[in-house]
């Protein structure tokens, strides 16, 4: 099965108890909302906010900005089907559309001034072709503002069995956005870890894969078995990069 489906089937499986588990998630868009508004003053926001949110899921970050700003339209897309359906129960305004989709394969891009993304960019297939893309099809003085993950890394008091083998490999956002070419893009960003603590290194795979969010991108031979048989007590760190980038 191509990996692409794998991801697709397994958020909507996790769909069922992803909004009882996704704490991490919901933390890092609260954190992303704060880092936007930090910055509003820097950057003039249109009068006319044409919104894209790009792997909208249960649409929280699309229900946070709803409580902020005035959007003319908003549209919010994912290729989970079961997914955006969590996210329709949540938001039921007039101006609302959503579309199964993915967000590799964008049309009309340009019709949009707001475009956003929480936790969800670094799932494609390639994020540096997506983001070049997408900065290149955006108009002029539209806002394009995200989190992804950068690392995630282990506190444990004893050592694993080959670890890292199980952990897909993060985008590497910092070299992209120092090649961003500053006289034609506006910058900001932040990095902030997040820590979660688990009994045992098997419930951190557990709570992973009861959000979907488990699938190996790399094809890599991993088995969740042998680590029933770690039982000690570890902390997760997230690293996670905040990003908003204004097309002059
Ligand atoms: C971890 S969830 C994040 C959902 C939501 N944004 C949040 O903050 O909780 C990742 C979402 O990205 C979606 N996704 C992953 N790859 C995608 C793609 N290529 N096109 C569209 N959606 C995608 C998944 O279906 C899933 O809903």
């Amino acid at each position: 099965m191509k990996t692409k489906t794998k991801i697709k089937q397994s958020f909507d499986k996790g769909s069922s108890s992803y909004e009882s588990n996704c704490d991490i998630q919901r933390l890092i868009c609260h954190q992303l909302v704060n880092f936007f508004f930090e910055r509003k003053e820097k950057i003039t926001l249109s009068k006319d906010i044409k919104g894209l949110d790009l792997g909208a899921g249960n649409g929280i970050l699309s229900f946070e900005l709803l409580k902020f700003i005035k959007f003319e339209k908003l549209h919010l897309i994912d290729f989970s089907d079961k997914m955006l359906d969590l996210a329709k129960k949540k938001i039921k305004q007039s101006f609302v559309t959503y579309e199964v989709k993915d967000f590799e394969n964008l049309n009309e891009i340009e019709k949009f001034n707001f475009i956003f993304s929480n936790m969800s960019l670094h799932w494609s297939k390639n994020f540096n072709v997506l983001l070049k893309k997408l900065l290149e099809k955006i108009s002029n003085n539209t806002l394009l503002f995200f989190s992804i993950p950068n690392s995630i890394y282990f506190e444990k008091k004893e050592p694993f069995y080959n670890f890292d083998n199980l952990m897909n490999k993060f985008p590497d956002i910092k070299n992209l956005l120092n090649q961003l070419d500053k006289n034609k893009y506006f910058l900001e960003s932040k990095n902030i870890t997040f820590k979660e603590n688990f009994n045992n290194l098997f419930s951190f795979f557990y709570k992973l894969r009861s959000i979907g969010a488990n699938v190996n991108t790399e094809n890599k031979k991993k088995s969740l078995i042998r680590l029933r048989k770690q039982k000690t007590k570890l902390s997760v760190f997230y690293n996670i990069n905040f990003v908003l980038i204004k097309k002059l």
